[in-house]
């Protein structure tokens, strides 16, 4: 069995371990919860902010390469906690009573992959292990319910008062799409999709949620203003490809989030490199690194550069994204990835403390 030193001397080594999600350490993370000896070695509860699912592996790996730089080779055994916080949102705001975090997917314009990344985090976050919902507020073009094979549903409503999401592949999903008609584009003028919008927000009957993504409507407009002004969100993510035109948008996105005070949890860069449907082979077509560039002088987190790849296409417009049409393609591994460092990022912020004070009604004007 371990005696104290050597107990001692593998905890200070496990926090001090660098989480490549977290991107600081287990220990300032304070993730370390129980540490004791266990047979040949030891056994520790390791707690993250995150869904943890189809982490383990990955991390005990991570870790035993860690501990052996340190010395250390004892076998350690580890249990994955998860342990998803409410975060803070724009201060006027308070976060939805069952639903803990909603994260805004946006773009400074169409096209970019916004609803592909906004449903393949979603999935992934679902399989992670978290419970997730999926507000498609895409007033211009809802295509969740294509991407999720929910063409034609519409949501029904048991009491009368309350709209009950449609399931899909283990989220709650309800969109514009569902309540209008697509082969009629309705003219919308903003006070209407904003009240539109709340109201699908508030009357759906999500149940508890660990996360809401919310597919935005793209660009930066006045819509996407009053929306990041209402909606309580505790992050934004935006989606962009490498061109530079399609950067300079994104800029814009960034800005628009800060003057409402939403945190931008970062920058996905989307059709950053293609592959080759013939044989495989990978190119930046757009030019390398701009994301990473823009991310930098930021000073946000690059949350994922995924590939251009006509399979991600492919499912996710027959309703079966490639997060759940090939869970262990590299390009659903790419979006595992940037969920697990999209959620990881969220739980570094600010916790809510809202619920600590009475709860304040707030009127619609
Ligand atoms: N990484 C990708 N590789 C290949 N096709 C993609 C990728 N991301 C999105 N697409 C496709 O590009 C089109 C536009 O994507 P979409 O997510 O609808 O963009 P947006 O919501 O920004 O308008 C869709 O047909 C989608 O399937
Ligand atoms: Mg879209
Ligand atoms: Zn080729």
């Amino acid at each position: 069995m371990m005696d104290d030193a050597s107990l001692n001397a593998l905890r200070a080594a496990l926090d001090s371990y660098a989480d490549p999600y977290l991107g600081e350490s287990l220990g300032a993370a304070q993730a370390v919860q129980d540490l004791r000896p266990a047979g040949e070695g030891a056994r520790a509860r390791i707690r993250l902010g995150f869904p943890v699912g189809g982490y383990h592996d990955e991390l005990a790996e991570g870790l035993k390469r860690h501990l052996a730089g340190a010395g250390i080779t004892i076998p350690l055994a580890l249990e994955l906690v998860a342990e998803i916080r409410a975060h803070a949102v724009q201060r006027n705001l308070k976060p939805l009573e069952r639903i803990k975090n909603i994260v805004a997917v946006a773009s400074g314009k169409g096209g970019v992959g916004k609803s592909t990344v906004a449903v393949n985090l979603a999935l992934a976050w679902a399989a992670q292990g978290a419970r997730v919902g999926m507000l498609d507020a895409d007033i211009y073009g809802p295509s969740q319910p294509l991407m999720l094979g929910l063409a034609g549903e519409h949501p029904g409503s048991p009491d009368g008062k309350h709209l009950k999401p449609v399931a899909a592949h283990g989220i709650a999903a309800m969109s514009i799409g569902f309540l209008v008609d697509a082969e009629q584009p309705m003219v919308w003028r903003g006070p209407m999709v904003t009240q539109a919008l709340s109201q699908l927000l508030s009357e759906t009957d999500w149940g508890e949620l660990d996360y809401l993504v919310v597919d935005m409507p793209p660009g930066t407009g006045d819509i996407q203003l009053t929306l990041s002004q209402r909606v309580p969100v505790a992050g934004a993510v935006i989606v962009t490809t490498p061109q530079d035109i399609a950067l300079a948008d994104a800029r814009k996105g960034l800005r628009m989030f800060e003057k409402v005070s939403v945190p931008v949890l970062g920058i996905v860069e989307n059709m950053s490199v293609h592959v080759c449907s013939n044989c495989g082979h990978t190119e930046h077509i757009f030019g390398a690194g701009g994301g990473a560039r823009m991310a930098a002088q930021y000073g946000v987190a690059l949350l994922g550069e995924l590939p251009l790849d006509a399979h991600i296409r492919e499912e996710a417009d027959s309703g079966r994204p490639s997060v759940i049409a090939a869970p262990a393609s590299a390009r659903a591994q790419a979006y595992f990835a940037m969920a697990r460092r999209t959620a990881a990022a969220l739980s570094l912020r600010a916790r809510d403390r809202s619920s600590v004070f009475p709860k304040i009604v707030v009127e619609e004007s």
